[in-house]
């Protein structure tokens, strides 16, 4: 099978991460979560450091100019700083170079905002997934409680959920849009088995070329 880029874009909370590492583990490909890296730059903000490196190390945790900041980083707070820098093209322009360097040999899952737009335009095999914000907000508000975080009502894990998309398809740079060649997926009410079964599929006659 020959390799190829796979890219998975979408909005917050829909399970983009998990899709993307079950077709890494499938097709055994590397794969890159960048919104890690967007939240890295951000938490480098928050403590007021420069940005010299950006890397992912062995176990694919994002380091922060050689710090290992994985634990650091998967909070609101960090979420909604990641957003608002994400806007900057100074900082898109650099992650985007990093992330280009990253897929140069192929046979990479790439999951973010812009990755079959901006990225990787010519990704053999792009994906757009989206749930209802309703479903979004739920899936959110079940984790933190699964954390043991009691901090959010649902009204806010919603209201945040909201303005969250608003701002990553409103801002200038590089907006949240579906490439015109990307396969929509609205996984509102499938389950994460009947997802795989499709995607695998689809991905296995994309590397096999004979679509
Ligand atoms: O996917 P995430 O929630 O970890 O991403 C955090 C923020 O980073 C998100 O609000 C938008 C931004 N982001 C981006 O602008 N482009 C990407 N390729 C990935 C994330």
């Amino acid at each position: 099978m020959r390799k190829i880029i796979i890219a998975v874009d979408g909005y917050s909370s829909c399970g983009k991460s998990t899709i993307a590492k079950a077709l890494a583990a499938h097709t055994g490909y590397t794969y890159v979560d960048t919104g890690a890296m967007y939240r890295a730059y951000a938490l480098a903000g928050m403590r007021g450091e420069a940005v010299q490196s950006l890397r992912f190390n062995e176990q694919n945790h994002i380091c922060l100019n050689g710090e290992d900041v994985e634990g650091l980083i998967r909070t609101l707070e960090v979420g909604n700083r990641a957003s608002q820098i994400s806007t900057r093209k100074e900082v898109r322009d650099f992650l985007v170079a990093e992330q280009r360097e990253m897929g140069k040999e192929k046979g990479i899952v790439m999951d973010g905002r812009d990755i079959g737009t901006v990225v990787f335009p010519q990704a053999e095999f792009k994906l757009f997934l989206t749930a209802t914000p309703e479903v979004r907000a739920f899936r959110r508000y079940r984790e933190l409680r699964q954390k043991g975080d009691t901090s959010m009502t649902m009204e806010q894990v919603m209201a945040d959920v909201n303005d969250r998309d608003y701002r990553d398809t409103h801002r200038a740079e590089s907006p949240l849009r579906q490439a015109e060649d990307a396969f929509l997926l609205d996984n509102s009410y499938m389950s994460l088995d009947e997802q795989y079964e499709l995607l695998f599929k689809m991905v296995d006659i994309v590397r096999g070329d004979d679509c």
